[in-house]
């Protein structure tokens, strides 16, 4: 049976999701599913999408905001993630011309003032959403456990070679964004609410690959690269010079003072935010 609850005198029961097959927006879908509402999900591919039964898949392509009208029709809120791409100011204005409510997936930096390039793109998808007269709540994470998997080859390899082993992370489980994002969409309480939300823990470099290599039953070791080998070789492999300065100077921050830890998640959903641990063992299976 279908379910629909009022947020902000907003009857809330058709959910477009954007990114619906992302890490985090896979996890949305399934569990607005779940819960009983109407979720679409906005695809390019529709033939390539795999969603759970009763999901519409509707295409469409942010980089196109002309294509996005069959997604929005009849929609009452919004989860958005915008991925690595131009960003089309259009997009949050036909959002807000179908939808009362919007969910951000935005990032922990939005608050800062470093005018890092990852700062500027998300400050800037917030302040237009602020400005569209949609009800929103920004989900700023921490930078997310999936970023890991990057360590995929080096673990198969049997060794974990990258700059700052003692920099303190607090990756967030990308379950629990999704679970934060769905409980903001779907009960009252969190208009313009900016939730920062980290891992309940901060743990350094070289202890996460250990826990990988635990929980994958082999040994992983470590070996510090030097900032100059990095930059090199991130900047080769990511191809942006200027995201991998401001990666490498917030790691070596980190060093010295761990990456913020905060009790959002905790607080929200009245259960702590998943471990590393947990995140790797259900992750086992993308490092062998
Ligand atoms: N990674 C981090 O540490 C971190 C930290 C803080 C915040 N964030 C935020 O999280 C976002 C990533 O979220 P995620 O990891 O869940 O996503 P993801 O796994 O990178 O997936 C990207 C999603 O975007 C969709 N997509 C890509 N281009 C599109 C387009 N032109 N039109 C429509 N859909 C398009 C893809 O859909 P299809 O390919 O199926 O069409 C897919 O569902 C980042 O962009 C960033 O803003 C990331």
């Amino acid at each position: 049976m279908l379910r629909g609850r009022r947020v902000l005198g907003v009857h809330v029961t058709k959910i477009l999701v954007i990114g619906a097959t992302g890490n985090v927006g896979r996890h949305v879908v399934s569990s607005l599913a779940e819960g009983g509402f109407e979720v679409r999900a906005l695809v390019r591919d529709p033939s390539r999408a795999s969603l759970p039964e009763g999901v519409e898949a509707v295409q469409g392509d942010l980089a196109a905001p002309a294509s996005l009208g069959a997604a929005l029709r009849g929609v009452d809120g919004a989860y958005l993630m915008w991925p690595g791409i131009p960003v089309e100011p259009r997009v949050v204005e036909l959002i807000a011309q179908h939808a009362k409510r919007v969910v951000y997936l935005s990032a922990d930096v939005a608050d800062l003032a470093d005018g890092e390039p990852a700062t500027i793109f998300h400050q800037e998808i917030e302040r237009l959403i602020r400005k569209s007269g949609l009800s929103w709540t920004f989900v700023r994470a921490i930078d997310f456990a999936t970023n890991m998997l990057g360590w995929a080859d080096q673990v198969r390899q049997g060794v974990v070679r990258w700059p700052h082993g003692q920099a303190r992370r607090s990756l967030i489980h990308e379950r629990d964004i999704a679970d934060v994002a769905v409980h903001a969409l779907t009960s009252d309480g969190h208009d313009q609410a900016k939730y920062v939300i980290t891992g309940p823990e901060s743990i350094p470099h070289a202890e996460l690959a250990r826990i990988i290599g635990e929980e994958i039953g082999r040994e992983v070791r470590w070996e510090d690269l030097s900032p100059e080998a990095a930059r090199e070789e991130l900047t080769a492999a990511w191809g942006n010079a200027a995201f991998v300065e401001a990666r490498l100077r917030a790691w070596e921050s980190f060093t010295h003072e761990p990456e913020r830890v905060t009790d959002t998640v905790e607080r929200l959903l009245g259960r702590p935010a998943r471990t590393f641990r947990t995140w790797a063992r259900e992750h086992a299976d993308d490092f062998r």
